[in-house]
């Protein structure tokens, strides 16, 4: 397995330490499970986990995937942009895997606007040391602008809160998924 050449493998190991101490955990996007089952392995028995998509199938995709955690899981059918409302308590713990479901046709695909309020949303209940890793997928129209308006927002946040960072492969294409991780330092 690619660690450090792979982004989202990176940023998974880099995330590690924060996973395993964490109470409240959020998928934002389920697709096909890969990322909720990690958390749910990495995490303590006593965790939560809530996770969201708008595709009946990617919901069932993951249930599936993680039938064998689904104790500590709350499978919401539903937008991002529910999590205000849907999740009370602080968040240690946030995912946003952006993009089209892997392997399916690419009809439905994560959009800036209700994205941008999704993340606004996690910022605001992430605990102190909690992490927020959005992935995005600036190969398609929709996922370059969804990157431009989150580089946009997320440079805009206190440093004194927040630090945000890019993780971004050097030498290859442009159009290569990147990675922000923002963490909430006071
Ligand atoms: C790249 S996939 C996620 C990959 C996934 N985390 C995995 O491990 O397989 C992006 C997913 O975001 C979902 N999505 C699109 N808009 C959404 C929204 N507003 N709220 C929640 N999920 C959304 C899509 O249906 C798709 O399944």
């Amino acid at each position: 397995m690619q660690t450090v050449s792979n982004v989202l493998n990176l940023v998974k190991q880099a995330i590690l330490p924060a996973l395993q101490n964490a109470s409240l955990i959020v998928d934002a996007t389920a697709g096909n499970g890969n990322d909720t089952l990690f958390f749910a392995e990495h995490s303590l028995e006593k965790a939560k986990i809530y996770v969201f998509d708008i595709q009946p199938a990617a919901l069932e995709h993951t249930r599936e995937k993680t039938r064998d955690f689904a104790g500590k899981i709350e499978y919401i059918l539903g937008s991002h942009e529910r999590i205000g409302e849907m999740v009370s308590g602080e968040i240690d713990v946030a995912m946003f895997n952006l993009g089209y479901l892997p392997g399916e046709e690419h009809v439905v695909t994560t959009k800036w606007e209700s994205t941008l309020a999704a993340v606004r949303q996690v910022l605001d209940k992430l605990s102190l040391n909690g992490v927020c890793v959005i992935v995005v997928y600036p190969g398609h129209e929709a996922g370059a602008q969804e990157a431009a308006r989150l580089e946009e927002f997320l440079g805009t946040l206190a440093k004194k809160k927040y630090t945000a960072g890019r993780y971004r492969l050097m030498n290859h294409s442009l159009s290569a998924p990147y990675a922000y991780v923002v963490e909430k330092v006071r």
